[in-house]
């Protein structure tokens, strides 16, 4: 099988939805290859796999791990690595050093950034030097602490011209792809209608050109999912009986049972 290239995402727009899950781990990953065109290895992983508070504590060897891990698993979806806080703002040749030790290092196809308009020459220097950059506007948790907190943008149309110059920043920069986080639905078709490259939505409606939700939210495996979530399965609880049933066979002494048991084996 031949991996989902970047110029076949960019050829979604205007035609079929781009799905997206993020991934950190291999047999995870392997399980929803089949089905999705594109695998972020999203430093959500900090919060998800970490217990963090935020996503500012991950490291560029935790996003390394882990995106080598879903490459390894992979053979079909598209790979995107997130940058993390510190590893690409401070300039451009900054960010070009950590994404080829990305690129090297774990073998994925794509890195993605946080942040509109102020990344423009960044990305352009990352996409010309051969690394294809998924842009991320809106809502960015890297940012949380200017921000005060997670609050979604565009819900009142001063909002509106900064977010719609990122968007065209980014996209005019040569970013193939373009997260939408956290946008109010108008805000989110006119951007969406107004760059050349798919936009994908997470908490921003319907109208974008594709979606993304973090893997274990959509399975039912955080405690607190925020309203965008649908929970696709209920993992969580899954979980919580098979360990419930598992501690009382072994109480019992009911587990393991004879099929689970070895012997000696039979010498002549
Ligand atoms: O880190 C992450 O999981 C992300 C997606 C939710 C877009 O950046
Ligand atoms: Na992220």
């Amino acid at each position: 099988i031949k991996r989902i290239t970047v110029p076949d995402i960019r050829a979604r727009k205007g035609n079929e939805p781009v799905v997206c899950l993020t991934g950190y781990h291999a047999h995870t990953a392997r399980y929803i290859d089949p089905y999705v065109d594109v695998i972020l290895v999203g430093d959500s992983l900090g919060m998800v796999m970490y217990g963090m508070e935020t996503t500012l504590g991950v490291t560029l060897d935790m996003m390394i791990a882990h995106g080598s891990a879903v490459v390894r698993g992979t053979e079909r979806a598209l790979v995107v690595v997130d940058m993390p806080f510190g590893s690409y703002e401070e300039s451009p040749e900054v960010a070009f050093r950590n994404a080829v030790r990305v690129i090297k290092e774990t073998g994925c196809t794509a890195v993605k950034l946080e942040g509109g308009k102020r990344l423009a020459p960044t990305i352009r220097y990352l996409n010309e030097r051969g690394i294809p950059v998924m842009a991320h506007i809106g809502l960015t948790p890297q940012s949380i602490q200017v921000m005060g907190g997670f609050k979604t943008q565009g819900r009142v149309e001063e909002e509106w011209a900064a977010i719609e110059e990122d968007a065209r920043a980014v996209a005019e920069a040569g970013a193939f792809a373009v997260v939408l986080e956290g946008i109010a639905e108008p805000l989110a078709a006119k951007i969406t209608g107004q760059i050349d490259v798919p936009t994908i939505g997470i908490g921003a409606s319907a109208a974008c050109d594709g979606q993304i939700l973090v893997l274990e939210d959509m399975l039912g495996l955080s405690p607190r999912a925020p309203k965008f979530v649908k929970e696709f399965a209920t993992l969580g609880a899954q979980i919580a009986g098979a360990a419930e049933a598992y501690a009382r066979e072994v109480r019992a002494r009911t587990f393991p049972a004879a099929e689970h048991t070895y012997g000696m084996k039979k010498v002549k």
